[in-house]
């Protein structure tokens, strides 16, 4: 289907294992819409393609597990390259790292930066957002691992707790500043 020629399409896409990028892709979505502009929200995997015809712009929200995005974010940058370095880009990161405002510097965060370096993108905005602790819904070895990540780091260690860090004004301000890089 051709896109209009006066709204910009948007590729959102999300790598999501728990629903938290979903989530925040979800409502980076709304932000674009309530501007007036198109948005196709895609969930991550290897064939993830941008159809070049009617995306004008490309939105990347995923989150960090053991250290590491989802590989078929570096595989979808790779195969699609030409077209990712010709329109407006968003990569919004989401992590527990992220749940100290100081970790949210892209420079400072270890793992969006080694993404960085290693896929040599340069997205017009980078945005590193706080994600969710869901103790309750890990199996077990997962829970283990994030407790003794989080006691580590001084986090919450409660393996009943459940607490969303997501700082959402934090989230549609990144959102609003992208539509100012979209043609309208
Ligand atoms: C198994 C597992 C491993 C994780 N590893 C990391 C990590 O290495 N660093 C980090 O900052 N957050 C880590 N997290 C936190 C997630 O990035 C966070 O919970 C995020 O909200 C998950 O988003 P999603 O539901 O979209 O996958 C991990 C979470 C899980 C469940």
């Amino acid at each position: 289907m051709a896109g209009s020629a006066l709204a910009p399409r948007v590729l959102v896409v999300q790598g999501s294992r728990f629903g938290q990028s979903e989530k925040i892709a979800k409502a980076v979505c709304e932000v674009l819409q309530s501007r007036g502009m198109l948005t196709d929200l895609v969930a991550l995997d290897r064939s993830t393609r941008p159809d070049p015809l009617v995306h004008t712009a490309f939105a990347l929200v995923t989150s960090v597990r053991y250290g590491h995005f989802d590989k078929n974010a570096k595989r979808l940058l790779k195969r699609h390259r030409t077209w990712v370095d010709g329109v407006p880009t968003l990569l919004m990161t989401v992590s527990l790292t992220a749940r100290t405002p100081e970790k949210r510097d892209p420079a400072v965060h270890v793992y969006t930066r080694k993404f960085l370096e290693q896929t040599a993108w340069q997205p017009t905005m980078v945005e590193v957002v706080a994600g969710a602790l869901e103790y309750p819904r890990y199996n077990w070895f997962d829970r283990m691992m994030i407790r003794f990540i989080m006691r580590i780091t001084g986090g919450e260690t409660n393996p009943t707790a459940n607490i969303e860090y997501t700082d959402w004004t934090q989230v549609t301000t990144a959102a609003t500043t992208f539509t100012h890089h979209l043609r309208v």
